[in-house]
């Protein structure tokens, strides 16, 4: 496993494993056990993924010690709406079935998130939260931050991916000592990407598989990386990167392919 420190020192595993759309019951607490054995350390839920109990509960039944797994779980929008995150944290702590998070993110920049962002480090201050952060946020979300903040975020959580590399983003946030972490890393839930033509040739030059070669195309661009699967044989795959190395040349053929298209909503226009 790799890891990244965060700007306050925490130390965050650099692969891990994201379960949104995955229903709640059965099928996200198998997908949890499973990244869990498999040799994952960190799980990215959210409140509104409806999944955080399951999550919770596997995470329980694993027989993995909390304190070896870094738990990751967000603020909804309309709790930020209605200045609702001091709740809003201690229902999922409760979902979850644990009495501290090791990062909360503010999900989206909805309004009210410079109000958001003053409880949050309330509750880091308690420390139920070991690290703070936000998700979607473009410059001018963490400029506004930045204006009334005693912590920079640690962590901002965005869309990137070959057709998206969001690399613009990713280089604001490091200058600025903020790790990022990316989403849809595979191009998200109906993507196409991992058939793309320079990646299976990449596949097949490597003998890994094309999601195995995106994943370690991340980790080499030194993002944390949240992939998310159902089926037990890719969330093992998906983990079984850390034997191999992209050479310069083909981590810049898989630049190459950004084509600047999101998969998911855009921060500047979202309307949910
Ligand atoms: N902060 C945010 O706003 C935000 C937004 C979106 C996502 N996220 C987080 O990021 C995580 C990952 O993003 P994501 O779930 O949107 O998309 P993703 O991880 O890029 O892709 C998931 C899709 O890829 C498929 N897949 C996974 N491994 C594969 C493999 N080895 N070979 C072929 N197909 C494979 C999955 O299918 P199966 O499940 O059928 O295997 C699923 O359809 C989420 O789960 C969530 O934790 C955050």
């Amino acid at each position: 496993m790799d890891y990244i420190t965060l700007s306050n020192n925490m130390v965050m595993p650099k692969l891990g494993f994201g379960v949104f759309q995955t229903p709640d019951g059965k099928k996200t607490e198998d997908a949890v056990k499973w990244a869990l054995e498999a040799g994952y350390r960190q799980i990215d839920t959210a409140m509104i993924y409806g999944n955080e109990g399951s999550v919770g509960k596997a995470m329980e039944e694993s027989g993995v010690q909390r304190e070896d797994i870094f738990l990751t779980t967000k603020l909804w929008n309309e709790d930020i709406r209605r200045g609702n995150t001091m709740q809003a944290f201690e229902d999922s702590l409760k979902r979850l079935r644990t009495d501290y998070l090791d990062l909360y993110l503010i999900h989206w920049p909805a309004d009210g998130f410079e109000k958001a962002w003053i409880d949050m480090e309330k509750i880091y201050t308690s420390g139920k939260a070991k690290a703070i952060g936000v998700s979607n946020f473009q410059p001018r979300h963490l400029e506004a931050i930045e204006k009334i903040a005693s912590n920079r975020p640690t962590v901002n959580q965005i869309e990137s991916n070959p057709y998206f590399n969001n690399q613009d983003v990713i280089d604001y946030c490091n200058a600025r000592g903020i790790s990022v972490t990316v989403w849809s890393p595979l191009g998200g839930t109906g993507g196409n990407i991992l058939e793309d033509a320079v990646l299976r040739e990449l596949s097949e030059k490597y003998k890994k598989s094309p999601a195995q070669v995106v994943i370690k195309w991340h980790l080499q661009r030194d993002v944390v990386v949240i992939p998310k699967s159902l089926h037990q044989n890719r969330i093992i795959d998906n983990f079984n990167v850390f034997d191999f190395a992209l050479s310069k040349e083909d981590m810049e053929q898989i630049n190459k392919l950004n084509r600047n298209t999101r998969s998911g909503a855009d921060p500047d226009t979202f309307d949910f």
